[in-house]
Formats: C-alpha cells, sequence, structure tokens
C-alpha cells in the first residue's frame, strides 16, 4: 500500500466516510465499523508506521520512557513504539478501532484504551514524557481544535517531549475536511500550554504539506 495516499483518494471505499461529520465518537466509530474486517476500507490506516516517525526516533535516545499515543486508529505507530521499549499507552474514541488493535496485536506490550480526548483521565495530566499524535487533531472540525491543542499539551510531564505530525496548510489556504488541514499559526497554540518549540520540519509527500513538529516542557 502507498503509505503517502490521501484519506480522500479511498474514501469511495466506505460510505460511512462520506456521512456529514456530527461527533468525532459517532463519526469515527461509524467509519471503523462499516470498514468490517478490512483495514484497507479505513481511509487513514498504513498498516505500517507513519513515515516521519521512524527518522525522528531514530535521532532520539528514548528507552523505558512513559509514552502516550493519541487517537492511535489501528495501533501501528503505538506498536512501533513500543518495540522501541518505550512504555506506550494509547488511546481512540472509536470501541471498534481499540477492539482491532487488540485483534490485530493480541501479544502487545501496549495498553490501549477507548478514551475521549476532551475528557481524559486525570492520571493522564502531565503523565508523560513522550506525547504523539498523527493527525488527530486535523480529523475534527476547526472549532475544537484550541480544546484539543490544550489537552494534548496538558500529557506532557515536567521535562517531556510531544511530537505532532499533520498535514500542513498555508494560513490563508482553505480547508474544507475532513481532514481540516492545520496551519502553523493553529499549532503556536501549543506555546500557550507551558511548552516550547524545539524542531519543525515540512515535508511535501505525493502533493500533501506535512508538518512534523516537536515541543519540550520545561
Ligand atoms: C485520521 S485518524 C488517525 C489515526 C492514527 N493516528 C494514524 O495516524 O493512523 C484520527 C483518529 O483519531 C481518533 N479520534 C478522533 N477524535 C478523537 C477524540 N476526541 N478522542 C480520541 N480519539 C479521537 C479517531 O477515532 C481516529 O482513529
Amino acid at each position: 500500500m502507498d503509505t503517502n495516499t490521501k484519506p480522500t483518494d479511498r474514501r469511495s471505499v466506505n460510505p460511512a466516510v462520506r456521512r456529514p461529520f456530527d461527533s468525532p465518537a459517532t463519526w469515527f466509530e461509524a467509519v471503523y465499523t462499516h470498514a468490517g474486517d478490512d483495514i484497507n476500507n479505513v481511509p487513514w490506516a498504513r498498516q505500517t508506521n507513519n513515515p516521519l516517525l521512524m527518522p525522528w526516533l531514530e535521532q532520539q535516545l528514548r528507552v523505558h520512557q512513559r509514552t502516550l499515543v493519541v487517537g492511535c486508529g489501528l495501533g501501528d505507530d503505538a506498536e512501533m513504539l513500543a518495540r522501541r521499549d518505550l512504555q506506550v499507552t494509547a488511546f481512540d474514541i472509536s470501541p471498534r478501532a481499540i477492539a482491532w488493535c487488540r485483534q490485530r496485536f493480541p501479544s502487545s506490550a501496549v495498553d490501549y484504551q477507548v478514551a475521549d480526548l476532551f475528557q481524559l483521565p486525570a492520571t493522564f495530566r502531565q503523565a508523560f514524557d513522550l506525547v504523539f499524535d498523527a493527525l488527530t487533531i486535523q480529523s475534527i472540525p476547526p472549532h475544537m481544535h484550541a480544546d484539543a491543542i490544550a489537552a494534548i499539551a496538558e500529557c506532557v510531564a515536567p521535562g517531556g517531549t510531544l511530537l505532532i505530525i499533520c498535514y500542513g496548510r498555508q494560513p490563508d489556504e482553505p480547508t474544507d475536511g475532513p481532514p481540516w488541514y492545520l496551519a502553523r499559526t493553529e499549532l503556536d497554540q501549543f506555546l500557550q500550554h507551558g511548552l516550547q518549540e524545539v524542531h519543525f520540519e515540512e515535508h511535501m509527500m505525493s502533493g500533501v504539506r506535512r508538518f512534523l513538529v516537536e515541543y519540550s516542557r520545561l
């Protein structure tokens, strides 16, 4: 499978993707449920880790760190991080997605949980040395982005790292989702939550701009 396939390229295979976006809980559960048992019917599922994650991780010396994967989908990134000896918790709002992760990786070391980013357990508060999100913020409507950014930032422990990978746009480019591509100016809201930007990359892959941004909490 082409790891750079745009989600929209595979919309036709899953009619639930064309439903109006009502809420993250119902929209994503419908997409995963309508996919049946065929992973190819989940538009964003790559069956391998995010292509930008491994090069970033290879420059890091991280072992046994408490790691949180936000909106983990079908678990490929969480599994890759666990194989690198990180202690991984991964959550998604979709019960079907989490059940699918457990089915795909029955011997997994990852602690998979059904959870809503907007109602996270108090135990997640500043509890993770590494927080990783790929593609979740952009998958929910723009009026929810500020709250999503605040909730993700809240999970980063003192001295911890946040890694965001998303589809990017210029601030004046319109976005019509899902997914709703993110402008760098939106991502700057992380700085309002005690985080500092330490690294920024921009890539063009298959005609789609992607941002990788690393933040740290002092
Ligand atoms: C575009 S998919 C990306 C999945 C995965 N991160 C990846 O890169 O393949 C967005 C994921 O975020 C999850 N999600 C959306 N809103 C959420 C929320 N409020 N809380 C937790 N997960 C959420 C969806 O169920 C979906 O699995």
